[in-house]
């Protein structure tokens, strides 16, 4: 494993933080074995790309096929465990007076390792909704049908997730803005940041005085406006930042 460097200056300023703010992507699921957004689609679905099966179009169009590709997703996820990168921000959660996680996942790994205040931006796949009245139903694996109608009025129901071309959940979109807009730092971790309006928080969170800080295993758009941007994978980066800001040794968690 390469040397992580982490500054000096970062570890102080989430040492004496006291509101945090906490942008993650694909990137933190990764070492969780569910493949990123832009990794290559495996298996029957390598045909596809995800802008073409998750939209409201490719619903339409052919609704089996948009709900076997989410039944073949959470089934991915099934086997899934929240890795250290997870279970680092559940740590940091306890330490940070005021903490706050967006994710743009929708794989509930986050929940799963135990973080309390999670916005989710983009939906979870592991509920599902009318696709006419927005009903919300749990456990979308308990149903036969592909895809199964809404008990209520007949209509198919579709995963709780944002499509490309939807608008994001209101309350959600607007808690993910007043957390930028009040934070004293912000963590972007493992996303891509190329989509919006998620990709506009960090800049958002600089706007009011924050201090931005990237982990990745590369570069990004957000790189070049960080104020800190460290190399590396979430799962090995995080035990290391909670262990030398609060001498949380993870590997005991
Ligand atoms: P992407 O697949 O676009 O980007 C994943 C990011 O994680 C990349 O920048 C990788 O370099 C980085 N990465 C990969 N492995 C990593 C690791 N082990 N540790 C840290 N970083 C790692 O996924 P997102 O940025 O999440 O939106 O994509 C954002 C949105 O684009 C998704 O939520 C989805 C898609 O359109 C919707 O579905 C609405």
């Amino acid at each position: 494993m390469d040397e992580i460097v982490i500054p000096s200056a970062l570890i102080q300023s989430l040492r004496t933080a006291s509101r945090v703010a906490v942008l993650t992507g694909a990137g933190i699921s990764a070492e969780s074995g569910v493949p990123t957004f832009r990794d290559a689609q495996s298996g029957l679905w390598a045909r596809y790309r995800p802008e073409e099966l998750a939209t409201p179009g490719a619903f339409k169009r052919d609704p089996r096929l948009v709900w076997e590709w989410y039944e073949w997703r959470r089934n991915l996820v099934t086997d899934a465990k929240p890795n250290l990168g997870h279970r680092s921000l559940v740590i940091m959660e306890t330490q940070v007076p005021d903490f706050t996680l967006i994710t743009q996942n929708v794989d509930g790994l986050h929940q799963m390792a135990g973080s309390k205040n999670v916005i989710e931006i983009h939906g979870n796949m592991h509920r599902s909704k009318c696709s006419t009245e927005g009903t919300i139903f749990d456990q979308p694996e308990l149903y036969e049908d592909k895809p199964p109608l809404c008990p209520d009025c007949g209509a198919y129901l579709r995963p709780d997730v944002v499509w490309f071309g939807e608008s994001l959940p209101p309350e959600a979109l607007q808690a993910s803005w007043e957390s930028a807009q009040n934070c004293d730092l912000f963590l972007s971790i493992g996303t891509s940041a190329l989509v919006e309006p998620a990709a506009t928080l960090p800049l958002l969170s600089q706007e009011n005085g924050a201090e931005v800080a990237e982990i990745n295993i590369q570069e990004t758009r957000l790189t070049p406006h960080a104020s800190y941007f460290i190399v590396g994978s979430a799962a090995q980066v995080l035990p290391e930042l909670v262990k030398i800001t609060w001498q949380v040794d993870m590997s005991a968690e």
